[in-house]
């Protein structure tokens, strides 16, 4: 069971072996934490995210899904991308969140990596609430098997964000 950090800061700059990117299904870019990762990182990211487009993930990521790539010019080795729900309040997604982050740390694993950091996977553009995200994203990491990781960091960009998960840690 690796320790839980949460630090408030931008994923971008996280000095760990794997970051997890907040993507959406076409693995092509966005805005948050998406459109931070390309920008910062480079164009190899999005170079192997479209070679993942031409090959297996035709048809795009499934929500819940993750698939790695180079993190380019970021000081991580690599970038989970995982495509999070979108929130709704007439249907209950969130098996989906969990298995975001159960993916990511089984695909961050079987690279070997050692650190990982995750952003508040679908609090932003997808609107999920803050302090039901971060419950459902502490109790996974909590329940997952982390022995091969020395931590594991969620990464806040705000205060907000950070008060809602150290209230669930
Ligand atoms: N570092 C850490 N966290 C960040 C950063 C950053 N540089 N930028 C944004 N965030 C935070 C947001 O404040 C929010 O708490 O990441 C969380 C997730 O927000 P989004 O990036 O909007 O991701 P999400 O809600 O999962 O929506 C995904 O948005 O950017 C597009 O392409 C993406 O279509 C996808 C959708």
């Amino acid at each position: 069971m690796a320790p839980l950090e949460l630090t408030l800061g931008d994923l971008t700059e996280q000095p760990v072996d794997a970051i997890v990117n907040a993507a959406n299904s076409s693995l092509l870019g966005g805005g948050g934490v998406d459109g931070a990762i390309h920008r910062k990182g480079g164009p190899e990211i999005l170079a192997e995210c479209r070679a993942l487009r031409a090959g297996h993930y035709g048809k795009g990521l499934r929500t819940g899904q993750a698939v790695a790539t180079t993190a380019g010019r970021l000081p991580a080795r690599w970038v989970v991308h995982t495509v999070g729900p979108v929130w709704s309040a007439a249907e209950d997604r969130s098996s989906l969140l969990v298995d975001c982050h159960r993916n990511s740390l089984a695909v961050a694993a079987s690279l070997g990596a050692r650190t990982i950091a995750f952003p508040a996977i679908s609090t932003g553009v997808y609107q999920w609430p803050l302090e039901d995200a971060a419950r459902i994203a502490v109790s996974t990491v909590r329940d997952a098997d982390t022995s091969a990781f020395e931590f594991v960091r969620f990464v806040l960009f705000d205060q907000r964000a950070y008060d809602a998960f150290a209230a669930v840690l």
